[in-house]
């Protein structure tokens, strides 16, 4: 192979005639495109497997392997590279079929010069526009995954913002409440598990997990001395207190996220009963969103089991006996007849619930979940059974 400080090309030439394959290569040489002469065809396809060839220039009738053959064996290596076939003016029905079996060209024996030059500039240009084109092709696939990369990364931080906001927003009730942090966090379990229980859809599941940790968020919104009382309240405090439940699905009202929509929705109906005994708006039955009637439930179950200013914390037996049987202030028929049915069934694991979040430093590890990935702290929701975890983040439902 002759090397050429032009480089417009390389060509492989096969020819079994020595005069011709002579005459076209140093043709080639002088117009700057690299060459290989081959005189044997049957050792053309590994010389063309060794050599990135831009074109190949074979003649047509040779003895041992024709151009034709050639030509098949060159295309079933799956490669574009244009095949140019010389025939000799009585062999043009033999061009023809190679033109139609996917040849680049042909050239009629004898040629001019200028005529070989072109055809092959031709094939060159094509080979490196295709060669030009698969490039851009490439780097515009890349381009569209990096950007798809770049998207989907955008994508899950803004959901991890939205859990982030979320927990931070509850923990302003946390802040202003008797109520422990732990609370919050148990009632999306708990939420979660009556959800299941009821067979509720799979996002229905998820968005009441986060949905209900909200529920008492209207409570910044009630005055201290009502709030902070030790001890019972007065009939009008406790109207004071009532307005919790209005004050926070105003404060979640008109979201068109999903999930703030049904906050909303539990927070104004989480005191709602299934007789019509509730507030604040006393309503009966179906009035009630499911939502709401699901997390009275839970609300009730974690209040008695907690210790408050006027009563002791109760063991689980005690509270599922007065949340099934009644104890003249809370009764059976306060909960809707499904949900009070779940709440039976999964008693056991609202009793795992509270024994698992019970003390506030165990709260923390739940809330920094994500923070404490990768470090050998013991991550508290990872020891929860798995059905009563609450979503890792990422898993945010979206509307
Ligand atoms: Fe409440
Ligand atoms: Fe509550």
């Amino acid at each position: 192979m002759v090397m050429n400080n032009e480089n417009n090309g390389s060509v492989l030439v096969i020819d079994d005639d020595p005069l011709t394959l002579n005459a076209v290569n140093v043709l080639l040489e002088t117009h700057g495109f690299i060459t290989f002469p081959c005189n044997d065809p049957e050792s053309a396809i590994d010389i063309f497997r060794s050599f990135p060839f831009d074109v190949v220039l074979t003649d047509v009738n040779m003895p041992s392997v024709s151009g034709l053959e050639l030509l098949e064996e060159i295309q079933g290596l799956q490669t574009e590279k244009p095949v140019i076939v010389m025939t000799a003016y009585a062999e043009l029905n033999t061009a023809v079929r190679a033109i139609n079996r996917g040849a680049f060209d042909f050239i009629l024996k004898p040629f001019p010069p200028e005529y070989l030059i072109n055809a092959i500039k031709k094939a060159v240009n094509y080979i490196r526009l295709r060669e030009m084109e698969k490039n851009y092709k490439k780097d515009l696939e890349n381009s569209v995954k990096h950007k798809t990369e770049e998207l989907v990364n955008a994508f899950a931080k803004m959901k991890n913002m939205n859990i982030e906001v979320i927990q931070r927003l509850t923990k302003v009730t946390e802040y202003r409440d008797t109520d422990t942090g732990n609370h919050i966090a148990r009632i999306g379990l708990y939420s979660r598990s009556l959800a299941n229980a009821l067979c509720m859809p799979g996002e229905f599941i998820d968005q009441i997990a986060f949905a209900s940790s909200m529920h008492d968020i209207g409570k910044v919104g009630i005055p201290d001395r009502v709030l902070l009382k030790p001890g019972r309240l007065t009939d009008k405090e406790f109207e004071i207190m009532k307005t919790h439940t209005a004050i926070g699905s105003n404060i979640l009202e008109g979201s068109s996220h999903c999930i703030i929509q049904m906050a909303s929705s539990i927070a104004l109906h989480h005191h709602e009963r299934w007789d019509g005994t509730g507030y604040p708006g006393g309503l009966k039955g179906d009035e009630i969103p499911v939502e709401g009637m699901i997390v009275i439930i839970a609300d009730q179950y974690d209040a008695l089991r907690n210790r408050r200013p006027y009563k002791p914390p109760l063991g689980h037996e005690d509270v599922f006996r007065i949340i099934t049987e009644g104890d003249g202030r809370t009764e059976p028929g306060h909960f809707h007849p499904d949900i009070l049915n779940a709440f039976n069934e999964k008693a056991p694991e609202f009793n795992e619930i509270f024994n698992s979040l019970n003390n506030i430093e165990k709260y923390n590890e739940l809330s920094l979940h994500s923070n404490a990935k990768g470090s050998d702290e013991t991550c508290l929701r990872c020891s929860l059974p798995d059905e009563i975890k609450q979503p890792e983040s990422g898993s945010l439902p979206m509307c």
